[in-house]
């Protein structure tokens, strides 16, 4: 029986992280897969964190189950962030946590689809694994521009998604530091986005992957805020990974914000039945931590402070490169104001090929490069063999 399988291909991205392994070559440079790196190419557990696996592992009395909702503390933790002084929403929003910010977007839109979700409009390029994700669940996807060759959103695109979408149609927003690409939409143009969604009912999902990695945590909510205040109902899936800098833990959570709030019970209920047939409940460790650095105010002001010099340090590198003007035939100067891990540079896949055969600099195939993978030791080199290649 097992012969009818066909062979798939490694996901692409996850790949490159064993293929960066295995080079020898000591001036090797990981643009690839999304982790953080420090100014030396490191990717060290936050101090903040490491505090709180400590306290984690002395107090913790139990390792019993906790449910499919997973640890609420942390959930409910995170809410004052993601959605502001009023955390629920008048009592509208409720969380639990998921596998990851994947098990969040999966649950989003199984649970989306339980409700009728027959299509979900989303820009491209995107993360891979959105419409992975689709796909597995055999949701259509309907794709829009996400970008234009200038550096820009494409804003119009979007709008034309949202106005034209059908009844049972929901769309896939990046909440910020839109991963590939960087490209965010301005306030103004979320303002627009909120509009169009209030006047269409059309119902969204946010990702927010990147919380604080734009231009702080307030700042990276903006919009979200926009399209929560303007729409009855949505869906927000959310990963630590990036600003916890909690990877292989798998710490996400998912919010639903509903009508009123006695929607939350049924909408929940399904939630839980999805989750426990997917991953039955998710894993504790991550939430755990996350919930100990929220919860305490002096390990929040570390935590904070951490995510500060993340940040600083990438817009310095976006800074650097943008300063070096156009390198061959890619014009880098719209990566200043561009936000977050990731930008896209117009190269080809022989290009990016090159890149990694001649020069050992790994990046994605679609010409994502992470940005916090140069660092002052190796950005020179890059921007030059970047020129070299496609010049
Ligand atoms: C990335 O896009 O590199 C990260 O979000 C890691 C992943 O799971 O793909």
């Amino acid at each position: 029986m097992l012969e009818r399988l066909t062979s798939q291909p490694p996901d692409a991205l996850l790949a490159l992280i064993k293929m960066y392994a295995a080079d020898e070559r000591p001036d090797k440079v990981d643009l690839g897969v999304g982790v953080y790196r420090t100014g030396q190419g490191d990717t060290p557990v936050f101090a903040a964190v490491k505090r709180a696996e400590q306290k984690l592992v002395d107090e913790q009395d139990s390792k019993s189950y906790l449910g499919p909702e997973g640890d609420m503390g942390f959930v409910e933790a995170l809410m004052p962030y993601i959605f502001g002084s009023d955390a629920t929403m008048g009592g509208r929003v409720q969380g639990m946590q998921t596998p990851g910010g994947t098990g969040a977007v999966r649950l989003a839109v199984a649970l989306a689809q339980r409700a009728g979700i027959e299509r979900i409009h989303m820009g491209t390029p995107s993360w891979p694994n959105h419409a992975q994700i689709l796909s597995d669940i055999a949701l259509e996807m309907v794709p829009f521009s996400h970008s234009k060759a200038d550096g820009s959103a494409d804003i119009e695109s979007l709008l034309a998604a949202i106005k034209g979408a059908q009844p049972n149609d929901a769309v896939l927003l990046h909440g910020s530091c839109h991963n590939p690409t960087g490209i965010d939409y301005t306030p103004e143009e979320w303002a627009a986005i909120a509009d169009a969604f209030a006047q269409t009912g059309v119902f969204p999902i946010i990702d927010l992957a990147y919380q604080g990695l734009g231009h702080g945590m307030e700042e990276d909510v903006v919009g979200l805020h926009k399209v929560l205040a303007a729409v009855p109902e949505a869906f927000v899936a959310y990963s630590c990974d990036k600003n916890f800098g909690l990877y292989r833990d798998r710490v996400g959570a998912f919010y639903a914000m509903t009508r009123t709030p006695d929607d939350l019970a049924t909408v929940f209920s399904n939630a839980n039945a999805l989750a426990r047939a997917s991953w039955s409940m998710p894993p504790d460790h991550g939430g755990a931590v996350v919930r100990l650095v929220l919860c305490d105010p002096e390990l929040t002001a570390v935590w904070q402070d951490e995510l500060t010099q993340m940040r600083d340090r990438m817009r310095q590198v976006r800074a650097r490169l943008a300063e070096a003007g156009v390198a061959g035939s890619v014009d880098l100067r719209p990566l200043a104001d561009q936000n977050g891990l990731f930008a896209m540079l117009s190269v080809t896949p022989d290009q990016v090929k090159q890149l990694r055969e001649e020069h050992a600099i790994y990046m994605a195939g679609s010409g994502r490069i992470n940005i916090a993978g140069l660092h002052m030791g190796n950005i020179d080199k890059f921007i030059a063999a970047l020129t070299a290649v496609t010049g």
